[in-house]
């Protein structure tokens, strides 16, 4: 039976460790410096929660996707979603010549984790 509580205890602890990775907890740590609303605008990057400065990235996101597979184009709801985060997690991970470092900075940062972030960033709050 002890045995059984040891893994619980350490099921328990490994959520609570994911859950710190989530989104808003790396934002906080990596991502705040440059993409917060009142530093973005100094450093060119969109703001967290600036609906219409991520709608733009994401249009931009989806057309660079096309370009690799055109038979997406036409691609609705979710799917859509999909190849958009997909997309902007590509350029995450690489960072960008006007000033988005390799990964955000967040070196250890999974591909999931970047999801979460960019959905959290790209959300109202
Ligand atoms: C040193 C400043 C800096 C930090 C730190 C930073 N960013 Fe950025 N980010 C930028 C800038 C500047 C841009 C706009 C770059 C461009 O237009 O090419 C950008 C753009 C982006 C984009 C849009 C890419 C696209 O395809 O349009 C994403 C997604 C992004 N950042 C995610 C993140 C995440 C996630 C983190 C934290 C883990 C992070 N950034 C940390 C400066 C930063």
């Amino acid at each position: 039976m002890r045995i059984l509580y040891l893994f619980f205890s350490i099921f328990l602890f490994f959520s609570f460790a994911s859950y710190a990775n989530s989104g808003k907890n790396i934002f906080d740590s990596y991502c705040t410096v440059c993409h917060s609303s009142s530093m973005a605008s100094m450093f060119g990057a969109p703001a967290a929660h600036d609906i219409t400065a991520w709608n733009e990235r994401k249009e931009n996101a989806f057309s660079r996707a096309i370009t690799f597979d055109n038979s997406i184009k036409d691609s609705l709801g979710e799917k859509r979603e999909d190849y958009i985060i997909n997309e902007l997690v590509k350029t995450a991970n690489s960072g960008t010549d006007k000033g988005m470092p390799p990964k955000g900075t967040c070196n250890d940062c999974t591909d999931d984790d970047l999801k979460s972030v960019i959905k959290y960033m790209s959300s109202a709050e």
